[in-house]
């Protein structure tokens, strides 16, 4: 009501925040640890996918992608640092069920989704972030993660069926 001395300046800006339409402190620290822990997975799944593979040309699409992971993996725990989050030290659930399908072709439709999945956070999150630095990095992520999705995509329409096998339902 009247004048309030002690207030701290942290409640004003978190206030002023959620006015202008940012997301609160907590709330983004949370997603940026969901998204820690999806890229782990990813990056995990790329990495083991590879080490399934013997063409060359899957094993360096699978490289590229799980370098792009471990990459924002440590982009995400350095920001939660910065914001005196704790990074999470999770892999998301997604890598055990990835794994769990053992045809590499369908593992990786469903690795796209998951990274399909990222971006669709990415692109809610980026708006309410107030920060020019963070939202510079996401939107980086973002690009990356649409590249790799159109890669992998293409990769899998252009790929032999192993074996010759015809999948006619898929
Ligand atoms: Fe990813």
């Amino acid at each position: 009501m009247t004048d309030e001395p002690s207030s701290p300046a942290c409640y004003t800006a978190e206030a002023d925040d959620a006015y202008m339409g940012f997301a609160p402190r907590e709330e983004i620290l949370l997603v940026l640890n969901e998204l820690l822990e999806a890229e782990r997975a990813g990056a995990r799944v790329a990495l083991a996918s590879a080490r399934e593979l013997t063409n060359e040309d899957e094993i360096a699409l699978l490289r590229a992608v799980r370098d792009d992971e471990v990459r924002w993996c440590a982009m995400l725990f350095r920001y939660i640092r910065k914001a005196d989050g704790l990074p999470s030290l999770k892999c998301g659930a997604f890598f055990a069920k990835a794994m769990a399908i053992g045809d590499l072709h369908e593992r990786l439709h469903f690795l796209n989704r998951g990274q399909s999945w990222v971006a669709r956070k990415l692109r809610e999150l980026m708006p309410r972030v107030r920060s020019d630095e963070l939202y510079g990095d996401l939107k980086n992520m973002l690009e990356s993660h649409e590249s790799n999705i159109d890669l992998t995509d293409s990769f899998l329409k252009n790929r032999p069926t192993p074996g010759g096998d015809t999948h006619s339902n898929g």
